[in-house]
């Protein structure tokens, strides 16, 4: 802190949601604010045994005094929006920045079917259409919605202006590395850049301003949808290692290989990370469950992150160990990088 970009380091889904509600709430977050494509994201956050799937507003809602800001790059889906604003109870600290662009019933439909749909395995939440669209200026604006004006506000000014006082802002991103339209897997990808730069832009905060960026592993890779994935394993081989998942919003199966240490050396190239926030190494390790201390770790844990480290050359400063918020280890004060 005080100004730190979180984004994933794979092919989304790796925890930003559970890493992001620990930290709202450890570091004392002022003001949280949302890059990254729209509601085709979703991040699960587990607090006080209740579970959210968040596509819209921030994941550090859980700290009732964050204010939870969405910046101009991102699509909104006003009805998503607008029913998370009452979930978590937020109608008095959300805001949306009146350039969001706005995700149409007609950018749903073409999502839904043809080549988005069967060759790039799309969402179909209609983020691909709508950015084409805003590409060609066609789209309406948060401005243009009458049921989104309480919550206007300018929020490049509002983050520059926190971070400027010394403020703790996050910023969170969405997606993965590799479903970057610039850096993934191209066609196999979303339908713009998702690198840490990219989260900054969409915000609206340039790159001096920002102090940490902690790319966020999983401690095996999934994705959704076709494209590359090196050591893919079986759907049997998956669930016998507990690494089988279905995808939070579109209920799909998740398809599962080892940690790649390429992919996260290139990662973390792309980000320019300062942390690793390494998650659910508890899948791999069970005796990890729960530990907030890395004394706790079996020797093959900790093994696996001394490795992350020497690949990566980036510290490993947080590691998850089950799904709620406080299910964590935080190293940072030990490895001096608590600011
Ligand atoms: P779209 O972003 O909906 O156009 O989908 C393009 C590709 O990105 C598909 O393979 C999706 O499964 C994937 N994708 C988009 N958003 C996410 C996400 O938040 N997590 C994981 N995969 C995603
Ligand atoms: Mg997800």
């Amino acid at each position: 802190m005080p100004c730190t970009v979180v984004v994933c380091g794979f092919f989304g889904d790796t925890g930003k949601g559970k890493v992001i509600s620990y930290l709202a709430i450890e570091d004392r977050i002022d003001v949280a604010a949302r890059g990254g494509v729209g509601p085709n994201a979703g991040h699960t956050v587990v607090f006080k045994g209740k579970k959210y799937v968040m596509r819209m507003l921030p994941s550090a809602f859980v700290n009732e005094r964050c204010r939870l800001l969405i910046g101009p790059g991102v699509l909104i889906d006003p009805s998503v929006f607008l029913s998370e604003v009452e979930l978590v109870n937020a109608r008095g600290r959300a805001g949306l920045d009146p350039q969001c662009a706005i995700i149409e019933e007609a950018h749903k439909e073409a999502d839904r079917r043809g080549h988005l749909k069967k060759r790039i395995g799309s969402t179909g939440s209609g983020c691909g259409p709508c950015n084409a669209d805003r590409a060609l200026r066609m789209v309406r604006v948060a401005r243009d919605i009458p049921e989104l004006k309480p919550f206007l506000a300018d929020v490049p000014l509002e983050v520059n202006k926190a971070i400027d006082e010394g403020k703790n802002v996050l910023l969170e991103g969405t997606q993965g590395t590799f479903l970057s339209l610039w850096h993934g897997t191209y066609p196999y990808v979303t339908s713009k850049d998702v690198t840490a730069s990219a989260i900054c832009s969409d915000v609206g905060v340039g790159p001096t301003k920002v102090d940490d960026v902690i790319v966020v592993f999983k401690a095996y890779v999934t994705r959704v949808g076709p494209g590359p994935l090196p050591g893919e394993l079986s759907e049997e081989e998956a669930r016998r290692r507990g690494w089988f998942e279905i995808a939070s919003v579109t209920g799909r199966k998740r398809r599962s290989a080892p940690f790649n240490f390429e992919l996260a050396k290139r990662a973390v190239m792309l980000n320019g990370a300062t942390q690793i926030a390494l998650t659910k190494i508890d899948v791999l390790y069970p005796e990890c469950r729960g530990a907030t201390d890395f004394d706790e770790l079996p020797r093959g844990a900790k093994e696996f992150v001394a490795r992350v480290e020497r690949e990566t050359g980036v510290p490993v400063s947080l590691i998850g160990t089950g799904p709620e918020a406080h299910e964590i280890i935080d190293r940072r004060d030990e490895l001096g990088l608590r600011r």
